[in-house]
């Protein structure tokens, strides 16, 4: 019996016992097409709270802004390894995965927009064929870019849910609808498994009209995806990624982290988890 074998025998042994033990490695794309909504807000400080929680979690960035990666506390451009490189079959996954005081990272950074150009076919399925053994997490949260291209198409044929952060706004409302289309053609054509099982109100000010009326709207025509605990508007989060750190580590007492640490909760309970 060689190393491989071994490791694979592992492995599978790890996915047996979690599988007796009832449980299951969620593995989600925090997604939406359009530009700076709060994906990579929610995958950091969601991440954080739920490795505050006892929660084993990998944060996977696979944006070529490799905003996570930054907001994490790692400058993209002194990383040797990242993603793409896992997803090119160069390197194992396990070998590039950053051990951020329990909390784990996949890291991006530039190279991720070569993707468009590796003459190679059925470029959306190297993500999943590169983590195919993966195991021992609770959680997998993929920090997606804000394209309908290769890279989250990577990330959607590898996850099993999606939660879309939605501004809640009348114009990122409007765009969601592209997003649901896309996930329907995805679903028929890459991964059948998928489904968008949340959707996360973020920069929520109550004194404004129009996001108490986005939230309405989204619970009458998406009932159910919604959680209730919204994000709302705080600079605490804005200034946190240039710290690299999570908005726990860097103002446990603000909004920001009382909000992501009541949806965390939320979304545990919502998996009976809690
Ligand atoms: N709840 C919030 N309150 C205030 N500012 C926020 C909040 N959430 C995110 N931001 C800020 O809004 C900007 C966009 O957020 P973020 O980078 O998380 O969005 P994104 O969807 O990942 O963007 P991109 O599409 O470029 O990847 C950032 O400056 C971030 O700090
Ligand atoms: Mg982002």
């Amino acid at each position: 019996m060689n190393f491989l074998t071994i490791r694979i025998d592992f492995n599978f042994f790890i996915q047996y016992t979690n599988k007796l033990q009832g449980k299951q490695m969620r593995i989600i794309a925090i997604s939406n097409n359009k530009g700076g909504v709060g994906k990579t807000t929610t995958t950091v400080n969601l991440a954080a709270a739920l490795h505050l929680l006892d929660k084993k979690v990998l944060v996977i960035d696979i944006d070529h802004q490799a905003q996570s990666t930054y907001h994490l506390g790692y400058n993209p451009n002194n990383i040797k390894h990242t993603v793409y490189d896992a997803m090119k079959g160069e390197i194992s996954y396990e070998d590039i995965i950053i051990d951020r005081k329990g909390l784990h990272l996949l890291p991006a950074n530039m190279d991720l927009k070569d993707i468009e150009f590796l003459p190679i076919p059925a470029k959306e399925f190297l993500l999943k064929d590169a983590l195919e053994d993966l195991s021992g997490y609770d959680y997998v949260l993929v920090d997606c870019p804000p394209s309908l291209g290769t890279l989250t198409l990577n990330a959607l044929s590898f996850c099993n849910e999606i939660y879309v952060p939605l501004q809640v706004q009348f114009l990122p409302f409007h765009g969601m609808y592209n997003l649901f289309e896309a996930v329907q053609l995805v679903k028929k054509r890459l991964n059948k498994n998928i489904e968008i099982t949340g959707i996360i109100g973020t920069m929520f000010n109550a004194k404004k009209i129009i996001n108490n009326e986005v939230i309405a709207e989204t619970e009458k025509r998406v009932p159910g995806k919604l959680f209730k605990s919204l994000i709302r508007d705080n600079v605490a989060l804005q200034e946190a990624p240039s710290w690299g750190q999570t908005i726990f580590e860097y103002k446990s007492d603000s909004n920001g982290a009382e909000d992501y640490m009541l949806l965390t909760k939320e979304i545990l309970e919502r998996y009976g988890e809690s």
